[in-house]
């Protein structure tokens, strides 16, 4: 039965992959296809995903969670956000900087904010709120506060990652 539902979600990226590189420009290559098993590891091991991104129990909540990210995201999408994380971010997943008045910077995700109040968890995953009256600076950052693993993981192993990230559909065992 699992194995049933990798190789379908195996062949749905590739048809997937293949049918979404932009007409005109230099696409990457097809993704190769990818082990869902062997990308789980990779999200643990040697991607080190989970020292920001939450993954139903474990890790980090720096990052969006990822719990149900197979649900939401096309495997084109996801390759994208692994190579070139700055290129798409979501608005919830912006990072906010608020400079104190004596000097202080904060980099984090932000929560809430209204007029008077920010809202933000900071690097240590502490809230914090500040008081717009208290900071010199306040306002979104560009970029996306994750690395690019375009160098870092070899093409099977980004597909692998891709394959992993669409089985995860909720907390419910798969
Ligand atoms: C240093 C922290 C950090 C690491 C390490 C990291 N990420 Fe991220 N990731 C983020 C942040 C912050 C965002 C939100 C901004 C963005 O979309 O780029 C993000 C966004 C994403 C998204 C897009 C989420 C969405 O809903 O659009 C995916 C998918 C993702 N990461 C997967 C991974 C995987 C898989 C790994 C490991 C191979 C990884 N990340 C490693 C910080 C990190």
């Amino acid at each position: 039965m699992r194995h049933a539902t990798a190789a379908a979600i195996v062949v749905f990226m590739c048809a997937t992959a293949a049918s979404k590189a932009p007409a005109g420009k230099q696409a990457d290559a097809p993704l190769p296809a990818g082990n869902p098993s062997a990308g789980a590891e990779i999200v643990t091991d040697k991607g080190q995903c989970l020292s920001c991104h939450p993954v139903r129990d474990a890790g980090s909540r720096l990052g969006p969670d990822l719990t149900d990210v197979g649900t939401s995201r096309r495997p084109d999408q996801l390759h994208a956000s692994l190579v070139d994380p700055d290129a798409e971010i979501l608005p919830e997943n912006r990072r906010y900087r608020v400079v104190t008045r004596d000097g202080m910077t904060i980099t984090g995700r932000i929560l809430n904010h209204d007029t008077f109040q920010v809202l933000m968890m900071d690097a240590k995953e502490q809230l914090r709120s500040f008081s717009k009256t208290d900071l010199r600076e306040h306002g979104f950052v560009k970029g996306s506060g994750m690395p690019s693993y375009r160098e870092k993981l070899r093409p099977q192993e980004l597909a692998d990652v891709v394959a992993y990230l669409m089985t995860l559909k909720g907390v419910a065992p798969q």
